[in-house]
């Protein structure tokens, strides 16, 4: 994720609280999602941040060292929730992030500490790639992330060192709890339980699972989604909800792991392989030989400026459906899906008028267990569910999977 430029965009999601009617003990319970455009420090490149998180991701020893050598680069594209944390409480915005795993504050709010607070003593630390990271020591506290999701004695870390996170406190871990091993310094083969994990175990929500709705949008600010701790939405989804069972390939099998082949028209480009579905990934990820094959069909060229992909008015004309074919389904990515929105070009140091597509080169070739990173581009077509419980993934059609927005 995250260059450090002079003039810097933020894309923040921003996740409050309505006043919807909430069942507590009778889940799921949902969380409205709002995004806005931070441009108060100019433009960052989206796409150099995501690299940087992608190798992260791909290789699991580089999230335990510090990278103290490393420039900082901001993290710019993220969605926020308001935790409060903490008797009386304090709110902490904090991103959400299905990629990680551990709830940590203190990067720019001072944690409080309050009546709840349990200093356990014990030392954390984390890495999201190059430049990025955190380290501190955990507490248990009672947080709060909207009405009726009140959780006791939650580990959360707090951080004496943050790097790489500009206005925003630290994370909401929703990955699975496995990904904390290592994370807690003195005791590294010790998990951490997640914010879904006792939710669940305090009998918050009867199943462990979240679901997460966006809606593509241009304009900013405006509430774009939900998340929705253990259960689904109906209205929320068009059509049935299709569930694969997490990947057992490692490396994907590590976080919201799943296994898919990719078509570009008829074409096969990427066969049955193993990658992530991340939240925390602006665009989406495949290997080197399926981009290839990808780059050559639609005749994209890499653009110096912005890093993507940038193909003609005509090109764009000719595009055809990207096919991401998962257990028995097929989900589409239409021409208008696979292109970056026009109205946000100049965010990401693009032309105003360019077109520029929305798939990137992993970096490594296909076969290596991580082939592929459906990111937040993929999200906002499809509605997501990550269940814990059932060991599966499932996604669904919405109003916005086919919608010309971009
Ligand atoms: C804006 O960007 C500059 C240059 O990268 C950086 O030094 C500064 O801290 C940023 N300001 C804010 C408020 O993020
Ligand atoms: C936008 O980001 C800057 C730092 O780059 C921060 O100072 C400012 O508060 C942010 N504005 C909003 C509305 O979040
Ligand atoms: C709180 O967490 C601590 C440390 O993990 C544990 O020893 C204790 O039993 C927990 N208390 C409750 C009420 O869950
Ligand atoms: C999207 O378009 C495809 C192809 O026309 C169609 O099969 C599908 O039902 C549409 N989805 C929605 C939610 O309208």
């Amino acid at each position: 994720m995250f260059p450090a430029a002079s003039l810097l965009t933020i894309i923040l999601l921003a996740l409050s609280i309505t006043a919807s009617p909430i069942e507590v003990g009778n889940s799921p319970i949902t969380l409205p999602i709002a995004r806005r455009l931070n441009v108060s420090n100019g433009t960052i490149n989206l796409l150099q941040q995501d690299r940087a998180r992608v190798v992260a991701l791909k290789d699991n020893s580089l999230r335990h060292g510090g990278h103290h050598s490393a420039p900082v680069i901001d993290v710019a594209n993220k969605y926020l929730i308001a935790a409060e944390i903490g008797s009386p409480p304090t709110t902490y915005n904090l991103i959400v992030d299905t990629g990680s795993s551990n709830t940590w504050v203190g990067a720019s709010t001072p944690y409080v500490v309050t009546k709840t607070s349990v200093n356990t003593g014990q030392p954390v630390a984390n890495s999201y790639g190059t430049g990025v990271y955190f380290s501190g020591t955990e507490y248990t506290d009672t947080v709060t992330l909207g009405r009726g999701l009140t959780i006791a004695n939650q580990s959360i870390c707090v951080a004496s060192i943050a790097r790489g996170f500009v206005s925003v406190d630290g994370i909401l871990g929703i990955g699975p709890v496995d990904l904390t091993e290592g994370t807690l310094v003195d005791e590294p083969t010790t998990t951490i339980p997640t914010v879904t994990n006792n939710l669940h175990s305090q009998g918050t929500i009867h199943r462990e699972m979240f679901s997460i709705s966006f809606e593509p949008t241009t304009s900013e600010p405006v509430t774009n989604g939900e998340l929705t701790f253990g259960g689904t939405i109906a209205n929320k989804h068009a059509g049935p909800i299709a569930y694969t069972p997490i990947t057992t390939t490692e490396r994907a099998a590590n976080y919201w792991g799943i296994d898919q082949s990719i078509s570009y028209g008829s074409t096969t480009i990427l066969s049955s392989n193993a990658g992530i579905v991340d939240s925390g990934t602006t665009f989406l990820y495949i290997a080197s030989d399926a981009y290839r094959m990808y780059m050559s069909a639609t005749g994209g060229n890499p653009d110096p400026d912005t890093g993507l992909l940038l193909i003609s008015s005509t090109q764009y004309n000719a595009l055809e459906n990207l096919n991401f074919h998962i257990g028995s389904e097929t989900y589409t990515l239409t021409p208008n899906a696979q292109i970056w929105p026009r109205s946000l070009n100049t965010y990401i140091d693009g032309s105003i008028n360019a077109i520029y597509l929305i798939v990137n080169d992993i970096g490594t070739p296909s076969g290596e267990g991580f082939d592929f990173i459906n990111g937040y581009t993929f999200l906002e077509r499809f509605y997501s569910v990550f269940d814990t419980t059932r060991s599966r993934i499932g996604f669904a059609q919405t109003q916005y999977t086919n919608a010309t927005t971009n």
